[in-house]
């Protein structure tokens, strides 16, 4: 890091959201004083009780240990925030807009909010966009509005970018573990002072300019979402000449340059990122009058594996008029009961137009997932069920289509099998081993799968290989 340290700054948050909690309980557990502050008096209300908000993988553990040691500190006000706080994380929600564009209303109103709050405060502060805004928002928004609230300059008001990068259901190893810590600025007191707050934590600070911070956030997702599409299309060529994707990627990710994750093949992404982000990359490279080709062509291949989903359950279990098909799992993945953007919704969808009777599953989204399906479907709610247990939801299925990777469905025992009315899965993330389900009567047709399972072989199959029945 730049320059000499600095004493340890106070932290505040503003804006307590899954990534605000991680983050200000990831400062706490390194040693900082935390200030939090959310407009939404209940969430404020469950944090002081010690209960967390939020479903996440260790996350009310954190939240006792650290409410224990005392330096997790709830305040009501951003007068209050702006006053305990000397460097302040801005981590409000920046949604899906209209066009593809991020909404920017809750970021705009909260520095305005923070900006006239620091116009009372003295002593140097810095504002920090931890919330992901398209590159060269924080310079040409953020800090602007910041100025002209608090009628402050450089010399008191310091305005950084610092990008999260963390992943639902690992949230709070994420936020404690970083990988890198990416801090963008423009003067060496800002980095001082952010150098200063992320002391301890064991990962290396790359220091940037403001939109390069925020550019290496949108390059991130994308390329991670290009290796999941890639991947996908490399399962269209093993379905098309039999083999098994995750031979494939699994020999191609071998190569150091490459790297193994993010290359399993899938119904395609989902999640409140990817899309929305990639879709706001793309806009934001029109402005720039730039071409973003590898998001757009990452966004069509997912938008192309949907179809190719609703493809393969087709081709498995022919016509869907009057069949019962049950999914399972409804979450965008495992491990969370996140729904936003899952692949479930549209596999769902076009299972209810094709005329099937539906009934989903999910461990832990299906109240959210029947809550959006509900709200998006109006009337033909009725045609979806929503089931309690695995047995009930497949009772009676002529196919069932596994859509998230839960590990509640990875040992198929005997009974599911003869509760459906044919032993028929679509695999759509090759979960289910032979071994586990041998004995069990399941046929499985996996995504990514050629004809029988073959590995791919140095001669291709005869002219025009059959797909799948
Ligand atoms: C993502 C990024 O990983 C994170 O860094 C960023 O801050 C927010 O967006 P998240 O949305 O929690 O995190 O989910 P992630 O685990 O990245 O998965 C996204 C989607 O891609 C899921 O639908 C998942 O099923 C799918 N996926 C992921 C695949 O299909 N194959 C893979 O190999 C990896």
């Amino acid at each position: 890091m730049t320059g000499r340290p600095t004493s340890t700054p106070t932290v505040g948050i503003m804006g307590v959201g899954y990534m605000g909690i991680a983050s200000a309980l990831a400062f706490s557990h390194r040693g900082r004083r935390v200030f939090a502050y959310d407009v939404n008096p209940r969430v404020r209300a469950s944090l002081r009780s010690g209960r967390s908000p939020y479903r996440e993988e260790g996350l009310q553990e954190l939240l006792q240990s650290e409410g224990r040691r005392g330096r997790f500190v709830v305040v009501d006000t951003v007068g209050e925030l702006a006053e305990s706080a000397r460097c302040i994380f801005l981590c409000l929600p920046t949604p899906a807009g209209r066009g593809g564009r991020i909404h920017l209303a809750p970021l705009r109103a909260g520095a305005r909010e923070l900006g006239r709050a620091l116009r009372e405060v003295r002593g140097y502060r810095l504002v920090v966009v931890k919330s992901t805004v398209v590159p060269g928002t924080t310079e040409s928004l953020v800090e602007p509005i910041l100025r002209r609230a608090s009628g402050k300059g450089p010399e008191s008001l310091g305005v950084a970018s610092n990008p999260e990068f963390l992943s639902e259901g690992r949230m709070v190893q994420d936020a404690l573990y970083p990988e890198r810590i990416v801090v963008g600025a423009n003067d060496g007191r800002c980095f001082r002072m952010l150098a200063a707050v992320y002391r301890g934590f064991p990962a290396a600070t790359r220091e940037l300019s403001p939109s390069e911070a925020e550019l290496v956030k949108y390059a991130s997702n994308t390329f991670l979402a290009l290796k999941v599409s890639f991947a996908n299309e490399i399962s269209r060529w093993t379905e098309a000449l039999g083999g098994n994707v995750d031979d494939v990627v699994g020999a191609l990710g071998a190569d150091r340059r490459i790297g193994p994750s993010f290359l399993k093949a899938g119904p395609g992404f989902g999640g409140s990122c990817f899309e929305k982000d990639l879709r706001a990359f793309v806009g934001r490279a029109a402005q720039l009058g730039i071409r973003a080709r590898a998001a757009e062509a990452t966004l069509a291949i997912n938008r192309e594996q949907t179809d190719h989903v609703s493809d393969l359950i087709s081709r498995t279990a022919g016509p869907l008029r009057g069949k019962s098909v049950a999914v399972l799992g409804v979450a965008f993945k495992a491990g969370t009961d996140d729904v936003r953007e899952s692949r479930a919704f549209p596999i769902v969808e076009g299972l209810v137009h094709a005329g099937a009777r539906v009934r989903v599953h999910d461990p832990a989204a299906l109240a959210n997932f029947r809550r959006e399906w509900e709200r998006r479907s109006g009337t033909t709610a009725r045609s979806v069920k929503f089931s309690r247990s695995v047995v009930d939801c497949l009772r009676g299925a002529d196919l069932a289509v596994l859509q998230a990777e839960w590990p509640e469905y990875l040992d198929w025992p005997a009974r599911w099998s003869e509760a459906m009315r044919t032993p028929l899965v679509v695999d759509l993330r090759r979960a289910l081993s032979p071994s586990a389900r041998e004995g069990t009567g399941l046929r499985v047709v996996s995504l990514g799968v050629g004809r029988d399972g073959r590995r791919a072989t140095l001669t291709p199959p005869k002219a025009a290989t059959p797909r799948r029945p």
